[in-house]
């Protein structure tokens, strides 16, 4: 991540990982929410080819003008699909289906679209990935500024989003190698029963350090810069909490990749009450205490430089 910065265009930040039904699209939705009302101007990008529902979260109906209308060319410029909201400075984009398939074409297409979504007027981009790990999802994550997983203190949650760091981390290294047999290494350890025995980024630059010193290098180099970000929500206890010092941990010991915990979400009924009503949490019940940890959250991600 931060592979595409440059410094004078705003923050890309995309939002995956994780199992289905962990909080995602509320987190994103009530992310962007509290960011605009900080005067910040936000974009939502709804790219969860699954369930695209962020229009629902926002107390809006399906927009009837999606991305498809500029791939399609029935409008000239992005920011003519662009949807208000009740919201002051917040605006949604959705296309799911045609913005996965058009990072799924050829690279020419995928960095002109990445670019468009750059040009757009605003301050922030928050993108709801969905869940899953396709590989256009990976791409998306992997061009954006800054990826944000939201896990929630299960096991098998906590499972797919070591999955994912390590599925976008080794995609990321076969992007940027070169060495044909160094790839073939990479790819390799992309299968799981790899015969090489390759089971974590440690064990690969060990493989590749044994066929090309400066290429490992390079990977140590790539694992220093790949900085996730990791959001718990529907946390329960104190206990759950700590969940996210243990990953972070675990991912630095195992992986070799630092991720930052930007914090956690309590579990707690307004969540449903709000969603049910389609009213945004923390326009509804600001008070509450899911509210006062995205709110908190949302501090820190207008802060990050
Ligand atoms: N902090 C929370 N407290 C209580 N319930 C929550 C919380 N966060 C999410 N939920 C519940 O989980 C449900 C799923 O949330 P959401 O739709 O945001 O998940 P998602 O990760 O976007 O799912 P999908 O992968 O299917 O898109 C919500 O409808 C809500 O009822
Ligand atoms: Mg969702």
């Amino acid at each position: 991540m931060g592979w595409t910065q440059s410094n004078n265009r705003k923050m890309i930040w995309t939002i995956g990982g994780g199992k289905g039904g962990s909080g995602k699209s509320f987190i994103t939705a009530n992310l962007g929410i509290c960011l605009s009302r900080l005067g910040i101007r936000v974009i939502l990008i709804d790219a969860d080819l699954g369930g695209a529902n962020l229009h629902t979260f926002l107390g809006i109906s399906p927009p009837a003008i999606t991305l498809a209308d500029f791939i399609k060319r029935r409008v000239s410029h992005l920011h003519e699909v662009l949807i208000p909201t009740t919201v002051p400075n917040l605006q949604l984009l959705t296309g799911a289906q045609d913005l996965l398939n058009a990072m799924d074409a050829k690279s020419v297409q995928k960095r002109k679209l990445v670019r468009s979504i750059q040009h757009l007027e605003s301050d922030m981009i928050l993108v709801d990935l969905g869940a899953g790990n396709s590989v256009s999802v990976l791409d998306f994550f992997l061009m954006s500024d800054g990826g944000i997983l939201i896990v929630t203190p299960e096991p098998t949650s906590v499972e797919n989003t070591y999955r994912f760091l390590k599925s976008a981390f080794y995609r990321r290294l076969r992007q940027m190698v070169s060495s044909p047999s160094v790839k073939a290494v990479i790819e390799g350890a992309m299968d799981r029963k790899n015969e090489m025995g390759i089971q974590n980024p440690y064990d690969l630059i060990k493989a590749v350090r044994r066929i090309d010193q400066t290429e490992a290098d390079r990977i140590i180099e790539e694992a220093e810069a790949f900085r996730p970000n990791l959001i718990l929500n529907q946390v329960r206890s104190k206990k759950d909490i700590e969940i996210g010092f243990s990953i972070r941990s675990a991912c630095l010991k195992y992986f070799g990749i630092h991720l930052h915990y930007l914090g956690y979400v309590v579990y707690d009924q307004d969540v449903s009450n709000s969603i049910r009503r389609r009213r945004p949490l923390v326009l509804e019940n600001a008070r509450s205490r899911a509210a006062q940890c995205i709110m908190e959250i949302t501090s820190k991600l207008a802060n990050r430089p």
